[in-house]
């Protein structure tokens, strides 16, 4: 993103620095999250438009607290800190932090002072959501203060061009936590145009000048970011691009005709649909060890790829659908390897290729946001995290085309009454799971032996916690019904109410 104004967030070691960074994506403006460790100068080369300093949940008085190189004030750049990063900007331009009788947790009210700058136009009276026990008691020369709570003397202060506020303007419960951050980006200057279109066209031709007259390729999983990544590479370099779809036999009930449809018929990419259900279900034949399914549902699809990729003739490149919180976490922006938690155990190091990853500026809400402006369906676009070996680990024991059969009837059961209820966008991931046991049920006159099949729905935020979903009894009473009246071999139904931890959200 050379062009596009930038906004760094600091991160100081709280969670929220991606919230910031993408509610300031969301005022329309580009914004990348960077360590605290750098020089002033390392800071200044990135040319950022401004900078925000997150919270952190450190005391800035407790020796070893993260601190900034304090060269970082004299470059001119508009700075904002939020809670802790406010603590630092004051502390560290000769200001005071103190312990004060009481912290300050959740919804506060607070006060406005008038002829502030940041926050002109806002209620004088209004609530916000603060999260502290120190607080700041005495500002640095040249800042005045803008806002105050009955803990916290200093709520928000300012000098002309360096801001800071105790409370947290990203998070939903501050009410005008959002127009504080786009006023900041106003008065600091900053034009408000980024936006999926100016990313789209962005990476066209960061993609065309990479790639040049090469060819590339690039694996489906029939998840969002490999489709997204696909859709945006074919919008750059056309037939250049040739997309391989190791079908395992494993997806959910049509997913896999539906990835063949959308990509090979409606956008018309070149697409190598390797049908390998029977080589899978053959590999799995007698293996009922979590561990040994997934390593042998790996090592097949890394073998079918391979052998896939290994005939398109001179492939140089691999696209690959990295997002933004990947880079993030694999802790170097520069350092991307093969995403090893890629599609079924990940693809393998010494695979000779240039990765091509057009969304690694990207968070997931926004990789679908480009996802829909290609044209690509909403099943797709909205579709839910989905673990490489498939309903390989969904199924318990060893896995059989039976199985597998009866499985994506039930699961598919499933995911249509969560849609028809208008629950599915609240719900992380949703699905059936088949154990290996059977129950003794009753249906007509008839005594029945068959499996149960337990529900599984969770809500979460990045898949690291989950807690299970309060569908409605009533929603859950029709998966119920129709699952044991329209899918043979089933008969009893569980809705698993495990949250994570100590469950995991998958049941193997
Ligand atoms: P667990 O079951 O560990 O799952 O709570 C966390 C998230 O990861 C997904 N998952 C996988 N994704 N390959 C993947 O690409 C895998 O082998 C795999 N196993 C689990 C799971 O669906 C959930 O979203």
């Amino acid at each position: 993103m050379t062009d596009t104004p930038t906004v760094l967030v600091v991160d100081f070691g709280a969670q929220y620095a991606q919230l910031i960074a993408r509610r300031v994506r969301e005022a329309k403006v580009f914004s990348e999250i960077v360590a605290n460790d750098l020089t002033a100068a390392e800071y200044a080369a990135k040319n950022p438009a401004a900078i925000i300093f997150s919270g952190g949940p450190a005391s800035v008085n407790v020796n070893g607290a993260p601190v900034i190189d304090p060269g970082i004030y004299d470059l001119g750049v508009p700075i904002l800190g939020i809670c802790y990063g406010a603590q630092l900007i004051a502390k560290q331009l000769g200001g005071t932090v103190s312990r004060f009788e009481a912290g300050e947790y959740g919804r506060t009210a607070m006060h406005v002072h008038p002829g502030g700058r940041l926050l002109a136009g806002q209620p004088a009276e209004q609530n916000v959501w603060m999260s502290h026990f120190d607080c700041i008691s005495e500002v640095p020369d040249g800042f005045t203060v803008t806002a105050s709570t009955i803990n916290a003397p200093v709520a928000a202060f300012e000098s002309d061009h360096i801001c800071g506020v105790q409370y947290h303007p990203e998070v939903s419960h501050t009410p005008f936590g959002q127009q504080v951050l786009e006023r900041w980006l106003d008065v600091s200057g900053i034009a408000r145009t980024w936006t999926m279109a100016n990313v789209i066209d962005d990476q066209i031709a960061a993609v065309r000048a990479q790639v040049g007259s090469g060819r590339a390729i690039c694996g489906l999983s029939g998840g969002v970011d490999s489709a997204v990544a696909a859709a945006l590479v074919h919008e750059a370099i056309g037939a250049q691009l040739t997309c391989v779809f190791v079908d395992t036999g494993l997806m959910r009930k049509n997913e896999g005709e539906q990835v063949v449809e959308t990509f090979q018929k409606t956008q018309g990419i070149e697409l190598i649909h390797v049908r390998a259900g029977d080589e899978f279900f053959a590999k799995l034949a007698g293996v009922t060890e979590p561990e040994a399914k997934r390593k042998a549902i790996g090592e097949l699809f890394i073998r079918l790829f391979e052998r896939a990729a290994g005939g398109i003739e001179d492939a140089r490149f691999l696209v690959q659908g990295t997002l933004y919180p990947d880079v993030i976490e694999s802790g170097s922006k520069h350092a991307s390897t093969i995403k090893s938690h890629h599609n079924v155990g990940g693809l393998p190091e010494d695979m000779d290729f240039e990765l091509v990853e057009p969304l690694r500026d990207l968070f997931k809400d926004e990789v679908r946001a480009v996802g829909s402006a290609l044209g690509l369906p909403d099943e797709i676009v909205w579709r839910q995290p989905f673990p490489g070996p498939g309903l390989g680990v969904r199924i318990i024991g060893e896995v059989t085309p039976d199985k597998v059969a009866i499985l994506q009837d039930a699961d598919l059961i499933v995911r249509e009454e969560l849609h028809r209820a208008g629950l599915d966008r609240q719900i992380w991931q949703s699905f059936a799971v088949l154990p290996d046991i059977r129950a003794v049920g009753v249906m007509g006159d008839e005594r029945t032996y068959g499996y149960p099949c337990i529900i599984r729905a969770v809500t979460s935020e990045d898949a690291m916690t989950a807690d299970w979903a309060r569908i409605p009894y009533e929603v859950l009473e029709t998966m119920s019904s129709r699952i044991i009246n329209e899918v043979p071999g089933i008969n009893r139904v569980a809705y698993d109410i495990t949250s994570k931890p100590p469950g995991t959200i998958e049941w193997e």
